[in-house]
């Protein structure tokens, strides 16, 4: 059974399916708009233009639908890949349905190959989205070698059981690092699989730096700016180590926070049914020069305290002269410059204000 489905401005036939899984030949994830949303965002809050856009594995194609629909002066050309006969089939009706919509200026290439086979046959792209159901690993090597000099790689993990520690052994196998099962296990998952990222594309003397990284219920994703050149990606590898007895990861920035800022106010004014929340705490956070995060209910548990508001806690973090956010990857986190034994003591601090009789 197909149905039309509208996401954004546009409309696409696909077929309904009550469970989405990666046994189906070809499905529309609506779980996965805020996916397409910020792709579309990113490209609209970097400068780049005439880009080469390569969407590798497209399913029904929406997302190249609704780049070429909503990116204005971005797209010099775009390929849309699917290894799956009936996938290429339903993306070339996608888009003749779309026409009217579509930038006419950009070249449109439905292609229906295997991911890798395509990229290594092709003369490379400045943005290429990588958006499998699982791993990302089988197709890195070849994104790494044919992505442009200064391009954008996109990269999904729906493995995330692998990269937050349920499963330790996959992660060391899949990842080569050791996840953690605490309160931080999202955001050590999501530097594990950029470090992960960035070793491979290391091997060909290109830099990844995340510019934007988020996780979200299944998944986790992170757009890397990539900079050609020996000593950009030495920089790169000193960057990585460990955090709290796993890894080795990428302890940097997970984020530019313009672009981060950009990306905020654009869905705000985009009036997106994206999640404005999700997006002004990462805008927050991204502002913050800190890996890792304390977790207010994991410190006040193991030093026996009663966890207090967050309110006050940050106001005091803020008077002792520490930068602090919340943090997108936990609800009981706060990210800030602060030392664990400094914020106990504020937590203590706080306690003994509330029981001091006045
Ligand atoms: C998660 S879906 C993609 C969803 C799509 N990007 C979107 O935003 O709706 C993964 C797609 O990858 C395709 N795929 C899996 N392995 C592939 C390969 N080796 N080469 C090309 N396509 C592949 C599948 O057919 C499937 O359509």
């Amino acid at each position: 059974m197909f149905t039309k489905i509208t996401e954004a401005t546009v409309t696409i036939e696909a077929p309904t399916e009550e469970k989405i899984s990666s046994k189906l030949p070809v499905f529309y994830n609506p779980a996965m708009k805020l996916n397409r949303d910020i792709s579309i965002l990113l490209l609209k809050a970097i400068d780049d233009q005439d880009m080469q856009i390569c969407d590798l594995m497209a399913g029904t194609g929406i997302r190249s639908i609704r780049f070429l629909a909503e990116l204005e002066k971005k797209i010099k050309s775009i390929t849309i890949n699917d290894y799956d006969e009936q996938a290429t089939e339903l993306i070339r009706k996608n888009i003749k349905a779309n026409k009217s919509a579509l930038d006419p200026a950009a070249e449109i290439n439905i292609t229906n190959k295997d991911a890798s086979t395509l990229l290594l046959e092709s003369t490379g792209f400045d943005y290429i989205d990588v958006d499998p159901f699982g791993t990302p690993n089988p197709f890195l090597d070849a994104a790494a070698r044919r992505l442009s000099r200064e391009g954008i790689l996109a990269v999904t993990a729906t493995d995330t059981s692998a990269l937050a520690g349920t499963f330790p052994k996959a992660c060391q196998r899949k990842y080569w690092a050791v996840p953690n099962r605490g309160p931080l296990k999202h955001e050590i998952g999501i530097r594990i699989l950029i470090r992960k990222v960035q070793l491979i594309a290391a091997q060909y003397s290109k830099a990844l730096t995340p510019i934007f990284s988020y996780s979200k219920e299944h998944y986790m994703r992170v757009f890397f700016r990539c900079k050609k050149g020996k000593s950009p990606v030495d920089k790169i590898l000193k960057k990585q180590g460990m955090m709290h007895s796993a890894g080795p990861m990428w302890l940097g920035a997970l984020w530019d926070p313009n672009i981060t800022e950009k990306i905020f106010q654009l869905s705000a004014d985009l009036n997106y049914d994206t999640n404005l929340r999700l997006l002004s705490t990462i805008r927050d956070e991204s502002k913050i020069a800190a890996a890792g995060f304390h977790d207010i209910h994991n410190i006040s548990k193991r030093y026996k305290l009663i966890a207090p508001a967050f309110t006050p806690v940050m106001q005091k973090i803020e008077e002792a002269g520490h930068s602090v956010a919340r943090t997108h990857f936990s609800d009981h986190g706060i990210r800030s410059t602060i030392s664990e034994e400094e914020l106990v003591d504020i937590i203590m601090k706080i306690r003994r204000e509330c029981h001091t009789p006045t």
